[in-house]
């Protein structure tokens, strides 16, 4: 089919990038004579608003300027899954699937195929809309890359910058203080945060969910370093981490149709710390700060490839399809295979052994 109109959304969280996105999606649309639409709000624009305020035409002029912003200039929400769209009835909230009003909106307003840039919640929905009849390619966004099936989602390299430089400067604080320091980092059920800003930023302490922690062993390897000298210590610890055999923490109830808040460890943490080691403990949660600012040159580029690439392979026919990085090249893989579950930290991988030869505490009881 002859493709002369497409819509572009972003949905779940923000990250650092999806502005780049934006912009390489719409430039190589442009080239080939496609019109471009941002809908606003993940689908809400096509659902909840009229098109003059659902529907973001995307010019040459509209994504001028862009690639270097924070954010998303279309909106992004991750409360508006059509399949699950939470609607009130009674008193209560209830689940309703609005897919196929939304299919119908799709088509009315002449679209010929989706670039659905999000994480797996959002290229779930994806494929789900894709087998309603709807063409699409994903690009895989998320500053926790854990998505399967790409080597590498935009956003993370931003996020462990920003995560990096908040370890440089509270060594300085916790040093002077002779302190521990517990920071709580984002990621979900998956470690690629902690670890790999833990490891740049000289993080004493990293724990990720991959690993159940022993709290022996973290409080153990605090008391080695004040034997050695180091009267301060700093953990870093994934927000889905727990120790083995206890539940993550969570904040708040799980809503319809959007996963349950993760947060509470670091706090905890800093108690337990203190306590058993007598050592004055803070902790700090990094939270939204690493979904924040403008992308590293790293995420820039890979989201103008991702973009570009995601254009090309609608031009090539593909549908049911996410671009994917496998080094050194962006190929498309089945939206199946990455949606299909998440992607670990690889406990056998060069940065575990990385972190394990800088003597860091991983806070398994074998160390
Ligand atoms: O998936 C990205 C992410 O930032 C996670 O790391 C975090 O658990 C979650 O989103 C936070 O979501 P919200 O912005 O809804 O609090």
């Amino acid at each position: 089919m002859a493709i002369r109109k497409i819509a572009v959304n972003t949905g779940g969280g923000d990250a650092p990038g999806l502005n780049a996105v934006l912009r390489a999606v719409t430039l190589a649309a442009l080239r080939l004579g496609w019109e471009v639409v941002g809908i606003r709000d993940g689908y809400l624009g096509l659902l909840e608003m009229a098109p003059e305020e659902g529907l973001i035409p995307l010019t040459r002029d509209r994504v001028r300027g862009i690639s270097n912003q924070g954010g998303t200039i279309i909106g992004t929400t991750n409360r508006g899954n059509p399949f699950e769209y939470p609607v009130k009835r009674g008193g209560a909230i209830v689940a309703k699937d609005r897919s196929d009003e939304l299919v119908e909106a799709f088509r009315r307003q002449g679209f010929d195929a989706l670039v659905a840039v999000g994480g797996d919640g959002s290229l779930e929905i994806a494929h789900r809309l894709c087998r309603k009849g709807i063409p699409v390619v994903g690009v895989p966004k998320t500053i926790d890359n854990d998505l399967a099936a790409t080597f590498l989602t935009f956003g993370f390299d931003t996020a462990v910058t920003t995560a990096t430089d908040a370890l440089d400067k509270l060594h300085s604080t916790a040093e002077s203080h002779s302190r521990v320091m517990v920071v709580e980092m984002m990621g979900r059920s998956t470690g690629w945060i902690a670890l790999h800003a833990g490891v740049a930023g000289s993080a004493d302490v990293i724990l990720i969910p991959e690993i159940p922690f022993d709290l022996k062993a973290v409080c153990e390897a605090i008391r080695d370093r004040d034997r050695m000298g180091r009267r301060y210590s700093i953990v870093v610890v994934a927000e889905g981490a727990a120790p083995a055999g206890c539940a993550v923490m969570t904040k708040g109830i799980k809503e319809i149709g959007r996963e349950v808040r993760l947060g509470g460890i670091a706090e905890w943490l800093a108690g337990e710390i203190s306590a058993r080691t007598g050592k004055e403990t803070r902790y700090i949660v990094l939270g939204h700060l690493q979904r924040g600012g403008g992308p590293t040159s790293f995420d820039r580029l890979m989201a103008l490839r991702f973009g570009t690439a995601a254009v090309r392979t609608l031009s090539e026919g593909l549908t049911d399809v996410m671009v994917a990085l496998r080094p050194p090249n962006v190929i498309a893989v089945p939206l199946s295979e990455a949606v299909a579950g998440r992607r670990a930290v690889p406990l056998d991988g060069d940065t575990i052994a990385t972190a394990r030869s800088l003597g860091i505490c991983l806070g398994s009881p074998a160390e």
